[in-house]
């Protein structure tokens, strides 16, 4: 298989209707974060136990696609002695991996931030690609503020983002490309389509600059909607005609599948959201489906609290949210499926 090959056969497993990803590639810190509140320490044992919790819920593979990893998981095994990468592979789900070291200060720039990590990229890259990674993660961050983000924060952004595209690409790993303008502050959604804009317009001129395949790619973005203080709250359909305006002035038709993040979202809000897209929008280019975070694990940390009798409950909670966003990526979700189970 040459390399363009397996890109080819990897994004034809993650790009499916009626599924998504399971983003379960929490840093040390976050992750630590979403045990707090649960009182689970974040031991390795804990985050292995939480993880296989996760990779073997009964029947998610009919609704994941993917599974994007963090590093200590590649090498950690399951109860029964198997590494967690081959657990995904044998369900037919595809293991991915986050590769970005996470964000700092733009130097001299003016609240801007950038993601680190390209240093040494390509050999991590491959020792992930041995451990059977076949897709990856890099997350660049924006944040709203009446002065951000700056002309050269959107640009440098968008560098980084295509220079760690072209470095998966080379080593025949399908790039997630995931720019995250933040939920947080009290903009509009009209501020928030702007800046949308503008990131995604930017992002698109790196891709071509660095002779990105988009057909071999996917875009994880936000959805386009007001900050979480702003007094307006939109509804699910303005959220979704927001969106997919954005997106249809920026985003390729080549580009196969666009999965939004939760990016703070309730799992409810995430879910209706999406189906509002779906639903409303049938003939867009792209699969539109999820790549969600906190909006598919909190009703399964909830449901967990880290005991071992909890975990059959905490599973079911997984594939009621994975059922779900299944049916919101086929337009197919109806607030009332919330409470049959
Ligand atoms: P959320 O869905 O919780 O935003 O997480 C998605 C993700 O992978 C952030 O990088």
């Amino acid at each position: 298989m040459t390399i363009a090959d397996e890109r080819q056969s990897t994004i034809e497993q993650m790009v499916q209707r009626g599924k998504g990803i399971l983003a379960a590639d929490e840093s040390q810190p976050t992750i630590a974060k979403r045990f707090a509140p649960i009182n689970v320490e974040s031991t390795e044992e804990n985050r292995r136990a939480y993880r296989v919790l996760l990779f073997t819920a009964l029947g998610i593979e009919d609704y994941i696609s993917a599974v994007i990893t963090f590093e200590e998981t590649l090498d950690q095994i399951s109860d029964d002695r198997v590494l967690l990468p081959e657990v995904l592979a044998r369900r037919g789900i595809v293991p991915g991996i986050k590769v970005d070291k996470g964000t700092g200060p733009l130097a001299l720039a003016s609240g801007d931030l950038i993601t680190y990590g390209l240093d040494g990229l390509a050999e991590r890259l491959r020792h992930y690609k041995s451990q059977g990674a076949r897709f990856a993660k890099w997350r660049e961050v924006y944040s709203i503020s009446e002065h951000n983000p700056t002309a050269l924060g959107i640009s440098a952004n968008a560098e980084m983002l295509a220079r760690y595209a072209a470095a998966c690409q080379e080593q025949g790993i399908v790039p997630i490309v995931e720019p995250e303008v933040l939920i947080d502050g009290d903009h509009s959604l009209a501020r928030c389509t702007e800046v949308t804009e503008a990131v995604q317009k930017e992002i698109f001129y790196a891709l071509h600059r660095h002779h990105i395949v988009l057909e071999h790619m996917i875009l994880k973005p936000n959805m386009v909607l007001p900050g979480k203080d702003h007094p307006v709250k939109a509804s699910p359909e303005e959220i979704a005609a927001a969106t997919l305006r954005v997106f249809r002035r920026t985003v390729p038709a080549a580009v196969p599948s666009i999965n939004f993040l939760s990016g703070g979202l309730s799992p409810e809000q995430a879910t209706a959201n999406l189906n509002a897209m779906n639903a409303g929008y049938p003939d867009v280019p792209w699969l539109l489906s999820f790549s969600y975070g906190r909006a598919l694990q909190q009703p399964v940390l909830q449901a967990w609290q880290g005991k071992a009798e909890n975990i059959v409950t905490a599973q079911q909670a997984m594939l009621k949210r994975a059922r779900l966003n299944g049916a919101a990526q086929r337009g197919e979700y109806l607030a009332s499926m919330e409470a049959s189970d």
